[in-house]
Order: C-alpha cells, then sequence, then structure tokens
C-alpha cells in the first residue's frame, strides 16, 4: 500500500512552533517515525509539506494514481478551504484528515473543519500518535477492500 502524508501551512516550522501545543518533535522527526511505522506494516510512504494552498492541490492531483490512501493535515486551510476539500473530493483516494492538537478543544473557529466531511476519517488531539492511527486507518481499510 502506498501512503502520501500531507501537511499544510506552518507545520514545516514543527518543533519550534508553540511547542506547548504542538510539541517538540520537527516535521523531519515525525516523518522518520511514520516512515518506520509504515515500513513495519510493509507499506511505502512518502511524505510532503507544502504552505501554499495551490501547491496541496497539486501535490495531492499528482499522487492521486499512486496513492492508496491519503493522511493529510491541512492546517488552518481546513477551517475554510473548500478549494482543498474540493481535491480530496476529485481524487478518489481514501483520505484521513490529521490534526496534532486537539482542534474540538480550543478556539470556536478550530472546531469546524470544512475538509473532514468528504474524508474517510479525522483523527486529532493526540500529536504523532494523530498521524499513526490515521495509517493505521488505511491500512485496515485497504485490508477490507
Ligand atoms: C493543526 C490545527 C490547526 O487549527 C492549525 O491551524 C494548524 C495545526 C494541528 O495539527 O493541530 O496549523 O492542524
Amino acid at each position: 500500500m502506498n501512503i502520501l502524508v500531507l501537511n499544510g501551512p506552518n507545520l514545516n516550522l514543527l518543533g519550534e512552533r508553540e511547542p506547548r501545543i504542538y510539541g517538540t518533535m520537527t516535521l523531519a522527526q515525525l516523518n522518520v517515525k511514520l516512515a518506520a511505522h509504515a515500513r513495519k506494516k510493509k507499506a511505502s510512504l512518502r511524505a510532503r509539506q507544502s504552505n501554499h494552498e495551490g501547491e496541496l492541490i497539486d501535490i495531492l492531483h499528482a499522487h492521486r494514481k499512486w496513492a492508496d490512501g491519503i493522511v493529510f493535515n491541512p492546517g488552518a486551510y481546513s477551517h475554510y478551504s473548500y478549494a482543498l476539500r474540493d481535491a480530496v473530493s476529485s481524487i478518489a483516494v481514501p483520505t484521513i484528515e490529521v490534526h496534532l492538537s486537539d482542534i474540538k478543544k480550543r478556539e470556536p473557529f478550530r472546531r469546524v473543519s470544512v475538509i473532514a466531511p468528504v474524508c474517510a476519517g479525522q483523527r486529532y488531539g493526540k500529536g504523532l500518535r494523530s498521524y499513526l492511527e490515521a495509517i493505521d486507518d488505511l491500512l485496515r481499510a485497504d485490508a477490507c477492500a
């Protein structure tokens, strides 16, 4: 199974960005842990990050034939990007939306995701574990298909 892990804006600053909320692990360290987890489960993983909405759309399009599943942290775009929502629903690849923090317990604008309704699932509030659980969700769904 091929899995794309896609991170959106400001997630390149993980480790130094508001560590009280997002933890001290850098994006590179997170990606190493996700790759090891995927390898253990015999899945291939590609990790990408962009701060730009259009580039995130291009990455989703470019991986639509390669990826069997996508783990997507759209960052703040989660809360208002209909363009990213359309991109996810345009590419028939099961996508799990993830967040490091518990978006349901933060500011009101973060409690709503416009992308989640077109995703196969959502994991949030568990840091690295949100991503690991999303990978496992995709692997389980693939095994059932
Ligand atoms: C986030 C939550 C978003 O509200 C925020 O804008 C982010 C990170 C998270 O992983 O917790 O950039 O997606």
